[in-house]
């Protein structure tokens, strides 16, 4: 089976830090965040992807060439201007026409059990099976109802909180035939949300949803993001790249300097990175090239590469963008 990895998108709640690369590419563990998305892939058979690309699309090269020197074959379609979450789909149509596919919104984390979520799509003969996960608040999500035996009944995209029928919300993972590709119009703007789903919830056409176990959180925006760092340090989310988790685990790349009286405590901390005698990193994921310097205290804060801390500064809950000094 093929994957589709819809990456397209501006990123814009992660500004600055998407203003140089898209937020697929930012690092869960000192990692960018796609090679999880395909190490999930990987472990459940599916070594065949498809990057949905758009916005800086250049900026995946890397990432496709390690993909393939680890087996993977990978293609990349592009938009020139995005066509939306169902027009990318669409504009994949020659990947995505001979056979069932995934298809992935490529900012979500997770270690799903992806064969059972096609074996509940095969069950049903689903046109379409979307993956359910439980949240607090629905209200940044698609909210998806369903009757006993899993098919959709409505899909309301970023409903008010009080007007979610269920806190189950699309989780961005789905199961689709080729048979939906004839129902998003081609070079288009489409979006599965907004048009493609509740049109096929309307036609009774068989789009079915079904709950599973395992972690997931979407990483875009700058809490999330964070979160989902701490959750690989600490082992709620489990990856190879964390070698010892637990709840004061950090991660340092072997190339940082770090001073013999600096700090690090839950923080990731990438390639080339230098802190400085008394510099204390807490909660925090610091990009390549950052500087700490001497005394200066970073608390639950991303910082983009080469970012410079100064002498006794102070940088709390805070996103900077590459290179910006403090
Ligand atoms: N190729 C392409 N073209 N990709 C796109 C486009 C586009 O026009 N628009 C968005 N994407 C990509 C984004 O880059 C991201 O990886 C994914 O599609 C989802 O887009 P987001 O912008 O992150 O959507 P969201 O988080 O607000 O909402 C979506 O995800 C939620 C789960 O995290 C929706 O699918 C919700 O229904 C869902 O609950
Ligand atoms: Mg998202």
């Amino acid at each position: 089976m093929r994957a589709l990895i819809l990456a397209g998108g501006f990123g814009t709640r992660l500004r600055p830090l998407t203003h140089t690369r898209p937020k697929h590419l930012l690092p869960i563990a000192n990692r960018p965040h796609i090679e999880h998305v395909l190490g999930l892939l990987h472990r459940h058979g599916v070594t065949e992807a498809v990057l949905l690309t758009s916005y800086l699309a250049e900026a995946f090269e890397e990432t496709i060439a390690s993909a393939q020197a680890r087996g993977f074959t990978m293609h990349v379609t592009h938009e020139e201007e995005p066509l939306g979450t169902a027009g990318a789909i669409k504009n994949a149509e020659e990947f995505a026409r001979d056979g069932t596919c995934l298809v992935f919104n490529g900012d979500v984390l997770t270690d799903i059990d992806l064969g059972a979520l096609i074996g509940f799509h095969r069950d049903r003969e689903a046109i379409g099976t979307i993956y359910l996960t439980p949240v607090d608040d629905p209200s940044a999500f698609g909210v998806v109802p369903t009757d006993d035996d899993g098919r959709v009944t409505g899909f309301i995209e970023k409903p008010a909180r009080q007007e979610a029928p269920t806190n189950l919300i699309n989780a961005g993972i789905y199961v689709l035939e080729p048979a939906i590709l004839d129902r998003i119009p081609p070079g288009e703007v489409w979006s599965s949300e907004h048009q493609l789903f509740p049109s096929l919830v309307a036609e009774e056409a068989g789009l079915f949803a079904t709950p599973l176990e395992g972690y997931w959180k979407d990483i875009g925006t700058p809490g999330n993001l964070l979160g989902a760092n701490l959750d690989a340090l600490s082992g709620e989310y489990q990856t190879d790249a964390v070698a010892g988790p637990g709840p004061h685990a950090s991660l340092v790349d072997a190339s940082a300097e770090i001073a013999e009286d600096a700090q690090v405590i839950s923080s990731c901390v990438g390639r080339g990175v230098r802190l400085f005698p008394g510099a204390v990193v807490k909660r925090s994921v610091l990009l390549p090239d950052v500087t700490v310097a001497q005394g200066a205290r970073v608390t639950a804060s991303i910082l983009g590469q080469g970012v410079g801390v100064a002498e006794e500064a102070i940088v709390e809950d805070e996103t900077l963008g590459d290179r910006e000094r403090v």
